[in-house]
């Protein structure tokens, strides 16, 4: 059983229907061949307030996708105060460390607490045998001891996506010692990093000094109040194979060399982010900007494509972004835009699959700066759409990422708009064989370390509990 905030679909009216098309995710593509085999089942949010008949759109789910989708549905409130207000308004900026950002708001907390009960509660209903239940991100933090409240006894494992902070950040929450302790509840947490791991362990060691601490390659084992959790780094991939072969598509290489078009003798810089804070996009725009300044033989050659998602626009901080970064751009292209070249495109939209893999094709130069980020998958998308091997990715050192990637791509501290300004020249003037080198590494390690081995890891983690 996976349960995660959003469910795994996009439903939406056709023909004056409702009807649901299963979401593209890395995350479902990974996750669905072993609900299908398992005939397992996924428990979610339906992603709005609407007051639809989620149920009957759904019931169908188990011939169409061979697994059984069942809705949790949140009224405004909950979707204000958890959602928005705790998930995204707390432990997201928390998490990834951006104290500045973060909101402490009790009754936030309490209503995160219930809607944590509510996921629990559906588990429980549906839940039978010897199921594994699979708790997926912050948002859901509290499912497992809610359960082990209601009496559940069966394994359930976490994993975080976004990075677990610092004990000197983790602090700060005033709840931190209940939240800490809950986690405990969970047999197996899995993290993206051994970064976010051994923050964990500190955060246990000093916040739960009764809590026993030992050491089983690879895994680090807790016990506490007669219960044993394991946690380990379990750093997800994507799906390889997909990126790779679409990239190789004819309607991939049509939507690229029409992209290529449109900027003749120009090497492209891409850029793709949800709208978010911790992406880091005003400061690679600086860095763009100070590298057009510093290496002026680089205007009119070089242009950054900048594609931004929109996302949680409900929160006034992403508002807040949204417009400066239209400020940014505004200002940066006014300095250097002359007839027949503009420094940045700025797109405010989702891209479909073909193109945005016919982005990553057609784009020299990846430029991927998270202030911190839990993995950061567009950096492996890149890398595996990248078939001629002629990609450069400049990465930041605080995505997750970075610890696999770090023999092939070009690391900044993204805060460093100097040297980040130096590493896009240096991408720029990269000689082909040097680039192909690097390339080669990146793609045979996202290969190897792809998203279905990610679940087979977690799987096999799971398997070997007591
Ligand atoms: C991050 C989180 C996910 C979340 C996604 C989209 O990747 O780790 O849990 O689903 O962002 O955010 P949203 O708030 O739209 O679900």
């Amino acid at each position: 059983m996976v349960v995660s905030n959003r469910l795994p679909v996009v439903i939406r009216k056709k023909n004056a229907r409702w009807i649901f098309e299963p979401g593209t995710g890395g995350l479902v593509s990974a996750l669905a061949p072993v609900l299908k085999k398992k005939k397992g089942m996924w428990i979610g949010w339906p992603g709005s307030d609407e007051q639809l008949p989620y149920r009957r759109i759904l019931r169908v789910a188990p011939e169409r996708l061979g697994y059984q989708i069942e809705p949790v549905t949140l009224k405004r409130t909950e979707i204000i105060n958890y959602y928005h207000g705790f998930s995204n308004g707390t432990l997201w900026p928390l998490f990834h460390g951006l104290l500045g950002k973060t909101v402490f708001n009790r009754s936030n907390w309490h209503t995160y607490k219930a809607v944590n009960a509510k996921f629990a509660e559906t588990v429980a209903s549906y839940s039978a045998g010897n199921d594994f239940i699979w708790v997926q991100d912050y948002q859901l933090l509290l499912v497992g001891s809610e359960l082990r409240r209601l009496g559940f006894k069966r394994k359930i494992g976490f994993f975080l996506h976004i990075p677990f902070p610092s004990p000197d950040i983790f602090i700060r929450l005033p709840w931190r010692l209940e939240l800490i302790q809950k986690m405990l509840q969970y047999d197996l947490i899995g993290f993206q990093t051994r970064r976010d791991l051994r923050n964990f362990i500190q955060c246990i060691k000093s916040l739960v000094p009764s809590a026993g601490v030992g050491y089983q390659r690879p895994y680090s084992i807790i016990s506490y109040e007669g219960r044993t959790t394991v946690a380990g780094a379990f750093p997800i991939g994507i799906d390889f194979a997909k990126y790779s072969d679409l990239a190789k598509t004819e309607e991939v290489e049509e939507a690229a060399w029409l992209l290529h078009e449109k900027f003749p003798d120009h090497k492209l810089i891409l850029g793709v982010d949800r709208l978010d804070y911790t992406k880091g996009i005003p400061n690679r725009f600086e860095a763009f900007d100070l590298c057009l300044e510093k290496y002026p033989q680089l205007r009119q050659k070089v242009s950054l494509i900048q594609v931004v998602i929109p996302s949680r626009m409900e929160v006034p901080e992403y508002q807040a972004m949204k417009r400066e970064l239209d400020e940014l751009v505004g200002r940066i292209n006014g300095r250097f835009t002359v007839l027949g070249w503009v420094p940045i495109h700025y797109i405010f939209s989702t891209l479909d699959t073909t193109q945005l893999v016919a982005h990553y094709r057609s784009c020299e130069i990846a430029l991927i700066t998270p202030l911190n980020d839990g993995m950061n998958l567009v950096a492996k998308e890149y890398c595996a759409s990248c078939t001629g091997n002629n990609g450069v990715l400049i990465l930041s050192e605080f995505a997750g990422a970075a610890a696999q990637l770090n023999r092939g791509a070009i690391l900044v501290n993204p805060y460093d708009v100097e040297r980040t300004a130096d590493a896009i020249f240096e991408a720029f003037t990269m000689d082909i064989e040097e680039k192909q080198k690097r390339m080669r590494k990146l793609r045979s390690e996202v290969r190897h370390n792809d998203v279905f081995r990610w679940v087979d890891n977690f799987l096999a983690a799971a398997e070997s509990l007591e």
